[in-house]
């Protein structure tokens, strides 16, 4: 059975009560279980995982990189301005697998300083604005 990693980067834990009106009530267990679920009806399995930390993350891209599997990933603000994990994302895809940014809410349609991806030259796909579903549409596109 496929696997597949999504990674979450920083403050996703708080779903739920983190700007309801920009990120919906639905919190972060709830993005989990919904993955999980969505990921048994299509027939593969996925790990989701979170974390404040850029090293961390980095760290779980290379595993990817390292064992070939397909990542969906809402880097958070580090889609940002971070260089580091960009460069762990050009590995992974220049590897040959997939990596699929998400975000959960338009960030073209926000602040200025959202405008900017430094992440979405190295990804597969970008997937924004959709809610939840930006990340089940990547999981759909992966099983498939
Ligand atoms: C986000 C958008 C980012 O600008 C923000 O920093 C986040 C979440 C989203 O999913 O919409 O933390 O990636």
């Amino acid at each position: 059975m496929k696997s597949v990693l999504v990674l979450n980067g920083p403050n996703l834990q708080r779903l739920g009560s983190r700007e309801p009106e920009i990120y919906g009530s639905l919190d972060y267990q709830k993005l989990v279980s919904t993955l999980e679920q969505t990921a048994s009806e299509l027939g593969v399995t996925v790990q989701v995982r979170q974390s404040d930390s850029e090293s961390e993350l980095i760290s779980w891209l290379h595993e990817a990189t390292d064992s070939g599997v397909d990542v969906i990933f809402n880097p958070a603000a580090f889609t940002h301005y971070s260089y580091a994990i960009a460069d762990a994302c050009k590995i992974h895809t220049t590897s040959g697998a997939k990596l699929i940014e998400v975000h959960i809410s338009n960030p073209h349609a926000r602040e200025e300083f959202r405008r900017i991806s430094v992440i979405s030259s190295a990804a597969t796909g970008v997937i924004a604005g959709f809610g939840f579903d930006s990340y089940l549409l990547a999981l759909r596109n992966l099983s498939s």
